[in-house]
């Protein structure tokens, strides 16, 4: 397990995003969402199909604007934290050369090399002279196994190598955070284990903060030092993975009460059944996200 400290990395604060449902009513889709990111920690942020992960991460790098709320940086180079939602462009952007970012739709251009894409942040973002470049790309392609492939072009790839390739891209600039979002999504039990053991690795070798979201709970508990449960927009539990781990493994009648047995019911996957249909829980679901019960 990688090494994490109390130091904050990023502070999200009561964050709201609103999107319009099909019929153009507004929908509260991120609905005050507040949690802290550690420095060095991997922290897996997980939930449902459709309970706001994606747009979470989207506005923790600043691609979406909440409506409310704040996300508040302190990386490195700051004296304090500064909130990502209070930044004009310029700054926006030196904060977002601080991450990298592994996205689903984060794919590989296909009309260069696995080399060339990795080169490419260095060559537009970092003052490297050329003849640098060359050797950080080889550290980074080493770094995730890639090495023997620097010539291939993204259309010769498994998969696997794809996703490895993209995080030899997102680690070029020594980021001090990445982001993933589903990462082992499309991928084999074993490649997706593999990919798990990369982030790990990484996380250990080069120090760095991970933030991942997944709905898989397995590939959730393999690399989490800290869990973020997130239903319907809001967050559920935030806790170390022991303490997921103890609801998880305990039957729920054992369980101190209807969020844990909740929550238990996420964690292994029995997100349908007749606990989940019944109005009754629906009810329970509904009270515990507001806070009302
Ligand atoms: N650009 C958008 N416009 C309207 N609704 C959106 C948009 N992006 C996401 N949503 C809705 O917000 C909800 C959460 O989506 P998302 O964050 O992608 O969920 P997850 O990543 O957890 O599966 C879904 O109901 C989705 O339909
Ligand atoms: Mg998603």
């Amino acid at each position: 397990m990688s090494e994490s400290s109390n130091e904050v990395v990023i502070s999200i604060r009561d964050v709201v995003k609103v999107f319009p449902d099909q019929a153009g009513n507004p929908v509260r889709v991120l609905d005050g969402i507040t949690f802290d990111v550690r420095a060095g920690e991997t922290l897996v942020i997980m939930g449902g199909s459709g309970c706001g992960k994606s747009t979470l991460l989207n506005c923790l790098i600043g691609e979406l604007r909440p409506e409310e709320g704040q996300i508040l940086y302190r990386t490195r180079a700051m004296t304090q934290p500064r909130d990502l939602l209070a930044m004009d462009e310029a700054e926006l952007n030196q904060v977002r050369l601080r991450f990298g970012i592994l996205f689903q739709s984060g794919a590989l251009f296909n009309s260069m090399t696995v080399a060339e894409n990795v080169a490419l942040p260095l060559k537009e973002h970092s003052y490297v002279d050329p003849s640098i470049i060359d050797i950080v790309v080889t550290m980074k392609l080493q770094q995730v196994h890639m090495l023997p492939h620097r010539d291939k072009m993204p259309s010769q790839l498994s998969g696997g190598q794809k996703k490895r390739a993209g995080l030899a891209r997102a680690t070029a600039l020594d980021p001090e955070i990445l982001f993933y979002d589903e990462p082992s999504a499309g991928l084999d039990p074993v490649t997706s284990a593999a990919i798990d053991d990369l982030i790990m690795d990484l996380s250990k070798k080069i120090q760095v903060t991970s933030v991942v979201v997944t709905h898989e709970m397995d590939s959730a508990f393999r690399i989490a030092d800290r869990m973020v449960m997130l239903d319907k927009g809001r967050v559920l539990m935030v806790d170390m993975r022991d303490a997921f781990e103890r609801i998880r493994r305990t039957p729920p009648d054992q369980l101190a009460g209807d969020e844990e047995r909740l929550i238990h019911q996420f964690l292994n996957g029995n997100t349908k059944g007749p606990l989940t249909d019944s109005e009754t829980f629906q009810l329970y679901e509904r009270q515990i996200i507001a806070g009302t019960r």
